[in-house]
């Protein structure tokens, strides 16, 4: 794991665009996006990058982490409207390349191993953009999920649903089901990039990095992988033991060494 600390948002933001940036380039590109707050600056970069410097994303398409259950696709804060409203209108990704569970399903098992089978059969995510749950989720695995889950439903607790009311009228409006992505599935991904900001994240995120490998923080599950990224701002930071030393790696990085 690398764990590249930055002195602002901004500069989190413009880390995170640098690296989905190089994967764009490279040309046909699967990317894995996340909603929430956490990636929107990063968003919002890239479209800046794809308006002013021509960043091209005609070779890519994308998979989404998860999707609630019990809202239409057209509802606004369903995840299939909030990339498409907060990323994809933006940027000349074709919107028919950008696949998301259907949490509108009648069969929902059954959708949930059709999202699985159709990342799988696209060969597999290159770069996922992460978030964390201020409870160490990802995706929405919450504390428990198995290490080695595939896409299911899962129940939220009632701290994300007072976390996520924040998007809707109330807290009463948010659904208490989803399906997302397992923790198997995430880590299949060959790159994972994680994007935490904020005093509010610290916890979880020294929980993920520093913390024992656990169910009990599914974000930990990042410990395993081979190539994984998290880009905190100084705030999202200040929980870990061995701050000192990330920013020091960081400093002294070979140059032959990319994210
Ligand atoms: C939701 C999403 C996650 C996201 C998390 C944190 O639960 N399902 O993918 O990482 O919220 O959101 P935020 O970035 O707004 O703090």
């Amino acid at each position: 794991m690398e764990i590249v600390i930055r002195p602002t948002a901004a500069e989190v933001h413009t880390t995170v665009a640098d690296i989905v940036e190089g994967y764009v380039r490279s040309g046909h590109v699967t990317l894995g996006l996340a909603t929430g707050s956490s990636p929107l600056g990063s968003y919002q970069e890239l479209a800046r990058r794809h308006r002013e410097e021509g960043l091209d994303f005609s070779g890519a398409r994308a998979f989404l982490l998860d999707e609630y259950v019990g809202i239409p696709k057209g509802h606004e804060q369903s995840y299939f409207s909030v990339i498409r409203s907060e990323f994809v209108d933006h940027v000349n990704l074709d919107p028919a390349l950008v696949s998301s569970p259907n949490g509108e399903a009648e069969n929902i098992d059954a959708e949930a191993r059709r999202y699985d089978a159709v990342i799988a059969a696209a060969g597999g995510v290159d770069v996922q953009l992460l978030g964390i749950g201020t409870d160490g989720h990802i995706g929405f695995n919450e504390p428990g999920s198995s290490l080695t889950s595939r896409t299911r439903v899962k129940t939220l607790t009632e701290q994300t649903r007072i976390d996520n009311a924040r998007f809707f009228d109330s807290v009463d409006d948010v659904p208490h089901h989803v399906l997302t992505q397992g923790l198997g599935t995430i880590s299949e991904a060959r790159h994972l990039v994680m994007i935490a900001l904020g005093e509010g994240k610290a916890d979880a995120i020294a929980a993920a990095v520093e913390g024992p490998l656990a169910a009990f923080c599914p974000a930990s599950v990042m410990q395993l992988h081979r190539h994984v990224t998290v880009v905190i701002d100084e705030a999202a930071a200040t929980g870990l033991k061995l701050a000192d030393y990330y920013r020091y790696a960081v400093e002294h990085k070979p140059a032959s060494q990319r994210f």
